[in-house]
């Protein structure tokens, strides 16, 4: 329940429209009594079943058995996502902010692309290897499932602000959808649905070819030279308690230090993790975004307030701030805050950096508007 609580609060903190809450509603006290009664299995007659299976350098996989993932229903999920008449002004689509030719994310640092014009509080972040991220998405861990999260930016005022009636019954008048859906979920045209093919299709979204990936889960020893292996040992060794792994994040809460004050205004926006929990230990604290692919991503950060990668380090290295909730593991200067490194360090994890960059994943046709 706490968890449909908190999904409460971070979809209130998006929109307004009646639709929405009436889904949300719906959604929570569905959630609430999973545990209890079992989704229905869903009717996967003529649809050919995925079975996602992950990277062997990568952690098990989630299974999602209220949303089965197959073919069909993933191309339903990749059409929608380019589509641009999923907003209410029929300009914006899930792209316009997540470019896949930048890991889906959108190179500003806060966006005024949505259909007020109006700038975004937040940063677009990447969307990939979102099928690991089981501590909920958004920075501050907002939403609890792809399924929900995209509620978020579809009924927001800022972001897209389509009217969710409207939304079912324009995507009704154009007969491929109608076919799609009938076929991917048995039914007319449904909300809820639309969220459901969105979630499929990033939930395939799946960097794991850049060259560190040749190096350790292909065998390929030639892939990472000499200065990049050495940044692979820097970084797990002063990045590693939160950028862990093969997918270079823990998925936590951390108050990477990026701020000392966490004011209230704007509906909590700046004060992290604690708008969702209320826990007064999670303030300013944010989701640790994955290592990969920065190269293409930047500015960086939730407001997108460092410019490049060498920003970044100079915030580790010499800016941490401190408050109650600034991490531990960011005292790396004999107790005091910061994350010590030489020149050459610095150039090293710079280039590691640069070899988790994952050049097919950003020209997968198959995951592209006209694939
Ligand atoms: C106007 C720009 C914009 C549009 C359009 C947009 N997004 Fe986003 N997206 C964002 C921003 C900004 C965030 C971060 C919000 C936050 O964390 O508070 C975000 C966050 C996300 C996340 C969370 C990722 C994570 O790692 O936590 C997902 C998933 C996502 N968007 C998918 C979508 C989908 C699907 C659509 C289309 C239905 C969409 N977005 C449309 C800007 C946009
Ligand atoms: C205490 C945990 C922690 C440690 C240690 C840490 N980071 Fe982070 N890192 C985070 C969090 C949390 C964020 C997001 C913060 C935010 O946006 O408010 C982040 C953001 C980043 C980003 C921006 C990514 C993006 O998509 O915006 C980069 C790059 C980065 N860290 C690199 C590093 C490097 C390199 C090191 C080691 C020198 C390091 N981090 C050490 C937790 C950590």
């Amino acid at each position: 329940m706490k968890a449909a609580i908190a999904f409460l609060i971070s979809a209130a903190f998006h929109v307004r429209s009646a639709w929405f809450f009436a889904i949300l509603i719906s959604l929570a006290i569905f959630s609430s009594c999973k545990k209890e009664e079992l989704p229905e299995p869903q009717d996967l007659r003529g649809l050919h079943p995925v079975e996602l299976l992950p990277p062997a350098n990568f952690p098990a996989l989630q299974e999602h058995p209220d949303n089965p993932l197959t073919v069909e229903g993933i191309e339903l999920g990749r059409k929608l996502f380019y589509d641009v008449r999923l907003s209410g002004n029929n300009k914006i689509s899930c792209a316009s902010c997540h470019r896949q030719d930048l890991a889906f994310s959108d190179g500003l640092a806060l966006s005024n692309q949505g259909f007020s014009g109006k700038q975004l509080s937040r940063h677009a972040p990447v969307l990939f290897n979102l099928a690991w991220a089981d501590q909920g998405l958004f920075w501050d861990g907002g939403a609890k499932n792809l399924e929900s999260q995209a509620l978020g930016p579809l009924t927001s005022e800022e972001e897209m602000h389509q009217d969710l009636y409207e939304l079912e019954s324009e995507l009704k008048a154009i007969p491929d959808y109608v076919n799609q859906f009938r076929q991917v979920f048995k039914s007319e045209i449904r909300s809820t649905d639309v969220l459901k093919a969105l979630a499929q299709f990033q939930r395939t979204l799946i960097s794991a070819n850049s060259a560190y990936d040749q190096y350790t889960a292909r065998g390929k020893s030639e892939a990472l030279n000499g200065e990049e292996l050495q940044g692979m040992k820097l970084v797990a060794e002063k990045c590693g308690t939160c950028h862990s792994g093969a997918l270079f994040t823990d998925q936590r809460f951390h108050n990477n230090g990026i701020d000392a004050a966490f004011s209230d205004e704007n509906e909590g926006i700046y004060q992290g993790h604690f708008r969702v929990s209320l826990n007064p230990a999670d303030l300013g604290k944010f989701k640790t975004p994955s290592l990969r692919n920065v190269r293409l991503t930047a500015p960086y950060m939730h407001d997108g307030r460092f410019k490049s990668l060498e920003e970044v380090l100079d915030h580790y290295q010499y800016g941490i701030k401190i408050s109650l909730t600034t991490d531990v593991s960011l005292f790396q200067n004999q107790g005091k805050p910061g994350i010590p490194m030489s020149v050459s360090e610095r150039k090293a994890i710079i280039a590691f950096l640069n070899a988790l960059s994952d050049s097919e994943f950003i020209s997968n046709k198959k995951q592209s508007e006209n694939n």
